[in-house]
């Protein structure tokens, strides 16, 4: 027998404005955070492998902020450099350094949301998030040893060090047991309560952050970060890292990278409903951008299809390099 009832989800999908009426999630510019890497002195520097991306002096940060503000973008993350590279990453906490006065500037002209990274891996000499134990002479297959302990110290040192210039958020992402807690107990005990926390909660060792290293030479000298980062294999272990960072007080759970862990932002938003953030990390980035300059690729598509798949999985906000530019591109979409 012939049925005349038929199924037809496209239907739906006619024409621009029935897809527009139907669509379920929304980019909108006010997701995205503009990741910045500042370095000392006053000219700007191409990243070779992160085209259109650039670290920057503090005028010229400055700049860019306003230009960023303009375009409708709420918040940045900050990625810092300065002075000499050590074993103790000395130079980070250092409250006259010149990327702290740049953080106070900021914040003296701009009402953006300044979101301050805090790691070692640009200031230490080997490269790694973490202070690292000495190693035993007889150590066949070196292994990376953080001192647990010894980082705390010093992240708690660096996060109480941005607040105190004015920095809004700190962005713990060393994978540090226990970094969430020592920032949260600085922070109170050093009368910055309000100063809020988005915690790297779930960070996995990802090869797609290759193009970020080489922003400041932060690649590990020797060995790599598997000991601390995540193994891309492990979900349930995110939602345990996630509610342990919870539990410590992140106002904010971040995964990273975004692409390579649409499930587990998925995962974290169901199971804590807390606000969520994801990492489109610059491997995500540069990937298209090198296919878009052969030609293989449309960026913007390419681009908002990335970031569109990354709310859908149930991140509120999205660290991106692509932000200031999609600003513009979902300002002119109809
Ligand atoms: C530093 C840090 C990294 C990134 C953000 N903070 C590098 C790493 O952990 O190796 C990666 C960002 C990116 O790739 O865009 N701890």
């Amino acid at each position: 027998m012939l049925s005349c009832l038929g199924h037809r989800p496209s239907r739906l999908r006619a024409g621009e404005n029935i897809r527009s009426l139907m669509r379920e999630t929304r980019l909108a510019k006010e997701d995205l955070i503009m990741p910045l890497f500042f370095k000392e002195g006053a000219r700007s520097e191409r990243i070779p492998s992160m085209p259109g991306i650039e670290k920057m002096g503090a005028d010229l940060m400055l700049k860019e902020i306003e230009s960023l503000d303009n375009a409708g973008i709420k918040a940045v993350l900050l990625f810092g450099a300065h002075g000499r590279k050590d074993g103790g990453a000395s130079a980070a906490f250092d409250e006259d350094s010149t990327f702290h006065k740049a953080i106070r500037r900021i914040k003296d002209n701009s009402d953006i949301v300044v979101i301050a990274d805090v790691c070692v891996c640009a200031y230490t000499d080997h490269g790694h998030c973490g202070i690292l134990r000495p190693q035993g002479r007889k150590a066949a297959k070196p292994q990376v040893r953080i001192d647990n302990g010894k980082t705390l110290d010093v992240l708690a040192k660096i996060a109480l060090s941005y607040a105190a210039c004015g920095a809004d958020m700190v962005a713990p992402s060393a994978m540090a047991d226990g970094q969430v807690r020592a920032i949260r107990e600085a922070l109170d005990c050093g009368k910055f309560s309000q100063t809020a926390i988005m915690s790297y909660s779930a960070k996995y060792a990802s090869a797609f952050y290759g193009p970020f290293r080489d922003i400041y030479d932060s690649s590990p000298v020797s060995g790599d970060r598997r000991s601390y980062q995540m193994d891309t294999g492990n979900g349930r272990e995110a939602l345990r890292e996630a509610a342990l960072d919870i539990e410590e007080g992140a106002d904010i759970v971040m995964v990273k990278p975004a692409l390579a862990a649409l499930d587990v932002i998925k995962a974290v938003k169901e199971e804590f409903g807390m606000p969520v953030a994801a990492y489109s990390v610059s491997g995500e980035y540069s990937m298209v951008k090198a296919a878009a300059e052969k030609g293989w690729l449309d960026e913007e598509a390419s681009a908002l299809e990335i970031l569109t798949s990354i709310k859908r999985a149930g991140a509120d906000i999205i660290i991106t390099y692509w932000a200031k530019e999609a600003a513009s591109w979902i300002g002119s979409r109809r």
